[in-house]
């Protein structure tokens, strides 16, 4: 079976285009490939963290993972810092990594232009995401297209590594997601949905109350012209509210949108929908934040799991580069 690996960083809250994009495949693949799947902690401090908030944010994402349809039994789910390989192969990987090819990453630039305090780890980041993924001989790493550059770096440190000092890592495939998986903003619909905008109502959490979901479904961003089509081009708020619905139901916007004439009922659906979708999930997340020793359980087997896989090649790679063993 391909492994596969994928990340998601325990800061701010996880939005609709989290779960669309990102968490509902991983829940799919699961069943289909070897996955591993981590809460990475680490790249988190990359940027100042109140610390409070990073833990309690750390561990309500593993039970919101979980509660997304996560099966801890058939996938692995892990945090980034339980298991110390990560932060080991990471200084490998920076040590592989040349300084100029760190400095073209486009997210570095745009993270380093908005931070007050730029961090070197800020800067090392991708070399840790780099070691995130080749810790665990993966095949696929399924991510948003703003991660694709990452990707590439993790490819060639790979291949480099591999022309050094012998055969040592797999060089993972992208598996970026379809055109379409993105998400936009309900209040300005040219602009991704994402966990760190001002105006909070353009943002669906999927954590949100029904009521407020289906109000700022009804709120938002349309056109004046009336008709319902999908044409992302000219009609950004209305394609959104297609692909929201398309996402959810598993059909297609263009088709959708056949079945409306006016915004108020597509909206009414799309809300309904959404509210559908995500009650489950919102149900065994309550139960399971009433349960905190089940999620300590879950975080500490998917830690001993995950270790049993990173410590060989990690060890792999050391002996490769010549350093000595202990004895
Ligand atoms: P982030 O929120 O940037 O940590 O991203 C976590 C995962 O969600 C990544 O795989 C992203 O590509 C994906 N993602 C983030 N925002 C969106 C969006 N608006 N639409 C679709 N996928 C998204
Ligand atoms: N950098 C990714 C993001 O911001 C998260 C991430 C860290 C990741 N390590 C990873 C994703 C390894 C895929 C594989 O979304």
């Amino acid at each position: 079976m391909p492994r596969v690996f994928s990340g998601i960083q325990p800061t701010g809250e996880v939005h609709l285009g989290n779960y669309l994009g990102a968490v509902r495949r991983w829940v799919h693949d699961q069943h289909e490939f070897d996955s591993i799947y981590c809460v990475v902690d680490l790249h988190a401090v990359t940027l100042p963290q109140d610390r409070e908030v990073l833990s309690s944010k750390t561990r309500e994402l593993v039970a919101l993972l979980v509660a997304a349809g996560l099966d801890p039994e058939v996938c692995t789910l892990f945090v980034q810092s339980h298991v110390p390989e990560h932060a080991q192969l990471g200084w490998l990987m920076e040590c592989t990594a040349a300084f100029g090819e760190l400095r073209r990453m486009t997210q570095f630039k745009e993270k380093g232009d908005r931070a007050d305090f730029t961090s070197a780890g800020l800067f090392t980041y991708p070399a840790l995401q780099a070691a995130d993924i080749l810790l665990y001989d993966t095949d696929r790493v399924p991510v948003g297209d703003d991660q694709r550059q990452h990707l590439e770096l993790a490819r060639d440190l790979a291949e480099r590594f591999n022309s050094r000092y012998g055969s040592t890592f797999i060089v993972p495939e992208h598996a970026i997601a379809p055109v379409g998986a993105r998400i936009m903003d309900l209040q300005e619909p040219t602009r991704k949905m994402s966990k760190s905008v001002d105006a909070p109502q353009g943002t669906l959490l999927v954590l949100d109350p029904p009521e407020v979901i289906t109000k700022k479904i009804k709120r938002a961003v349309t056109d004046n012209d009336g008709e319902v089509r999908y044409d992302p081009e000219a009609k950004p708020g209305v394609a959104n509210l297609l692909s929201i619905l398309a996402g959810i139901t598993g059909g297609d916007p263009a088709e959708l949108a056949d079945r409306y004439e006016q915004y108020g009922p597509l909206k009414a659906d799309t809300a309904d929908a959404v509210v559908e979708a995500l009650r489950p999930l919102q149900e065994r997340f309550s139960e399971l934040s009433s349960q905190p020793q089940e999620v300590d359980r879950i975080i500490a087997r998917g830690a001993a799991k995950a270790q049993a896989l990173a410590a060989p090649t990690l060890a792999k790679a050391m002996l490769a580069m010549g350093l000595l063993p202990p004895t």
